[in-house]
């Protein structure tokens, strides 16, 4: 079979193809002329008519009319009670952080296995990361670790919604309200994912998003910080403002405004929500287009997991997931790394995620460990995650998930995962 790629400028009239699942047995090569990205974004077609517009206004700096849509748009959407655009999801923790008042030698309870800044945004601020180990099944913070790992010192609780799976809120929500702590989502990966019928960013106090290129709606760098609590929503305007009241100035609250509080500038462009706007309009077909290549990946994979060889994603009934990420489960650090290598010689970019943080030389030195971390520690070394994206075809689904079942096929069983 002859592999053609996509075209890289895929627009949102990508068509759905039918696909029978690939063969076990299959021993079928694909023949690559090009690589397959690991993640292929959809350009809605919209984007550059919206910065055209900024441009023309001449009102380029934040807080103009596409970032007041975007707010509007995730307030909306996820039912948080305010949203505020930031440049970053960093961005977005750094100011839950100031937010949630850490003072140096507080601590704050979050899984190891996540990116650097869901400890960062508090190491900042003095704060003492404390690291739980992750459920072996949804590969979230382990809600029932979480309340031996509180001390006198505990402020917040930082759950991660890895894979855009969510965290078991309601148990995290109940230690932290009899424990009096804040709970800061890192939702960095879950725009549109839902727990119990609850879109994710409406349930924590705080929660950032992440609207970087590799997410699944994007404007290459940008996020927003989600507020439900009512009592921070002032503050949290006054912290992304450079610490001044110059959101209540605009609203013509106050004469003139001035510096009232600690803050920074953690506003965007109104050229970047413009990008944004029209991904957040197009999100129904972006999310569609992905859950169509992360549903073929799962069907095509089941036959591995029946026969013991890969540990497929778990979605527990009442998570409704975003189709984030596809990843795999292997049997060991040796089979991923061949698995990986195997994959990049047939031109396909499949990656590792997360090195854990508590052992990283920024988290020993930062932070501290609660429990053993060994459901992390190993996720770590099985953990392979495939390309997926809005712009990608399902053609070139096949062709990856032929890849990995004819590479599995010469695998032994060695042990039934977990
Ligand atoms: C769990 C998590 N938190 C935070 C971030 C940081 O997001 P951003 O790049 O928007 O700052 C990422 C980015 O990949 C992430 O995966």
């Amino acid at each position: 079979m002859v592999y053609t790629p996509s075209d890289s400028s895929t627009n949102i009239a990508h068509k759905s193809q039918n696909f029978a699942f690939p063969e076990t047995s299959s021993t079928s090569v694909s023949v690559f002329t090009s690589s397959i990205p690991f993640n292929n974004p959809l350009n809605t077609g919209k984007e550059l008519e919206y910065i055209r517009q900024v441009i023309s206004s001449k009102r380029t700096a934040g807080d103009g009319v596409f970032t007041k849509q975007c707010q509007a748009w995730l307030t909306q959407q996820i039912g948080c009670r305010n949203a505020l655009m930031t440049h970053s999801c960093t961005a977005a923790l750094e100011m839950a952080a100031i937010l949630a008042d850490v003072q140096p030698g507080d601590e704050v309870i979050l899984p190891s296995y996540t990116f650097v800044s869901t400890a960062n945004a508090f190491v900042l601020r003095g704060a003492v990361p404390v690291f739980v180990d992750i459920r072996p099944d949804t590969l979230n913070l382990d809600e029932s670790q979480v309340e031996a790992a509180i001390t006198a010192k505990t402020k917040v609780i930082a759950p991660v919604h890895y894979a855009g799976v969510s965290c078991e809120m309601d148990a995290l929500l109940e230690i932290a309200e009899r424990y009096n702590l804040l709970v800061v989502e890192d939702a960095a990966q879950a725009i549109l994912s839902y727990y119990k019928g609850n879109p994710v960013g409406s349930l924590g106090h705080v929660s950032a998003f992440s609207f970087h290129e590799t997410k699944n709606v994007v404007c290459g760098e940008g996020g927003a910080l989600a507020i439900n609590h009512p009592e921070l929503v002032e503050r949290a305007e006054i912290i992304r403002e450079k610490g001044t009241n110059r959101s209540k100035f605009f609203r013509g609250e106050v004469d003139k405004y001035t510096w009232v509080d600690m803050g920074s500038s953690f506003l965007p462009s109104d050229i970047l929500c413009a990008f944004l706007l029209a991904q957040l309009e197009q999100s129904d077909c972006i999310m569609h287009q992905r859950m169509e290549i992360w549903n073929y990946y799962h069907q095509a994979f089941e036959v591995l997991e029946q026969q013991g060889k890969i540990r497929r994603p778990v979605i527990p009934a009442h998570c409704q997931h975003n189709a984030h990420m596809y990843y795999l489960l292997t049997d060991d650090l040796k089979t991923r790394t061949a698995l990986l290598a195997r994959l990049k010689s047939r031109g396909i970019q499949a990656a590792f995620h997360y090195v854990p943080l508590h052992s990283a030389p920024a988290g020993l030195k930062y932070g501290r460990t609660a429990g053993t971390l060994a459901v992390t520690d190993e996720t770590s070394e099985r953990l392979a995650r495939l390309p997926l994206g809005a712009g990608m075809t399902l053609l070139e689904a096949k062709c990856v998930a032929e890849e990995v079942l004819a590479f599995s096929h010469k695998v032994r069983n060695r042990r039934c995962l977990s």
